[in-house]
């Protein structure tokens, strides 16, 4: 029986493929419990920190209705409401934290922040965005894949854009686990990392999954069965637009590109969506957009999480 209790959750290449069903399934009844208005107690007696370098709408506000449906407390600390980054360093902050909460949500910009609080805070510490990885993310786009199609396994999941962001890395990770058939469209500049794609692709070996890297984005649609797509310029790097904006405008996911796709395709995108850049507002607005689908399962996929890893199961 799979046990999570007590895990961080960084990366997701720690985790092993039951893990991450694990997770999902649970998702799944958290989401029907949520559906049937039933208010839980499982983080009863629980305290959350969430700790904000860069804003955040989904993952501030997931996290925080994720403890109040289970009786938890979540307590925002933006960057400027702390010490951190200011007058504390990240391994007194993270024991101090650490003495208080059950769990740390951290987004922000380094990965190696989050890892660091991980080492020292003695509690399961989330890992809510860094300018590497956004594991809660993935899990939320399997879990609206799976409601669309059922078994990821064998699925073709096609991300078209910047193909060496956090949330490419992610899906690459997840896909990697459990068997699917993942493609990234991106422009040479912004191929995914080697050696990322290599440990993927080993260990997607073991799972079934096969990983693809294309410069053309009409043959990377193919049969796709979600077409997936992110912002040009992520958090932090706003200085780029300009420079991406020339780069990837043939990746903008529009109707002429979904048309390559299978017929029962679907268009993800973690959001926030600039309209006109990487997707147009036809597609975002179309009916096999399940964007908002994605955007409420961050939801039921982060409560999942918290549950497993701090709350009374
Ligand atoms: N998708 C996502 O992480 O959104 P926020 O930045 O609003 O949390
Ligand atoms: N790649 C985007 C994702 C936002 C949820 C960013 O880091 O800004």
């Amino acid at each position: 029986p799979v046990n999570l209790r007590g895990r961080h959750l960084l990366w997701l290449k720690d985790y092993q493929p039951e893990e991450i069903r694990f997770l999902l399934d649970l998702a799944v009844s958290l989401k029907a419990k949520k559906r049937s208005g039933v208010k839980g107690n499982l983080l009863a007696g629980k305290n959350v920190a969430l700790i904000f370098e860069k804003p955040s709408t989904r993952t501030r506000c997931a996290f925080t209705v994720a403890c109040l449906d289970e009786g938890g407390h979540a307590e925002y600390l933006g960057k400027n409401d702390i010490q951190l980054g200011h007058k504390e360093d990240v391994r007194d902050t993270a024991r101090v934290l650490g003495r208080m909460f059950d769990g740390i949500q951290f987004r922000g910009f380094k990965q190696s922040t989050v890892e660091e609080l991980a080492r020292f805070a003695g509690v399961p510490v989330w890992n809510g965005l860094t300018d590497s990885y956004h594991p809660t993310q993935a899990l939320a786009d399997v879990m609206t894949i799976q409601e669309n199609f059922g078994d990821v396994k064998g699925l073709k999941l096609v991300y078209v854009g910047d193909g060496r962001n956090n949330v490419a890395n992610s899906l690459m990770i997840i896909s990697s686990k459990l068997g699917m058939h993942f493609v990234i469209a991106a422009p040479k500049e912004l191929y995914p990392n080697e050696a990322l794609l290599k440990e993927c692709r080993s260990e997607g070996e073991k799972h079934g999954a096969v990983i693809e890297v294309f410069e053309d984005p009409r043959e990377a649609v193919k049969g796709a069965h979600a077409v997936y797509t992110d912002v040009w310029a992520s958090m932090g790097e706003e200085e780029k637009l300009a420079e991406r904006i020339k780069l990837l405008r043939p990746y903008q996911v529009n109707s002429d590109l979904m048309s390559l796709a299978d017929k029962d395709a679907i268009f993800l995108h973690c959001l926030p969506a600039v309209k006109g850049n990487e997707v147009t507002e036809e597609v975002f607005e179309s009916a096999q957009s399940k964007v908002f689908d994605e955007a409420e399962n961050r939801l039921h996929t982060i409560k999942a999480v918290i549950v497993a890893t701090i709350g009374n199961l």
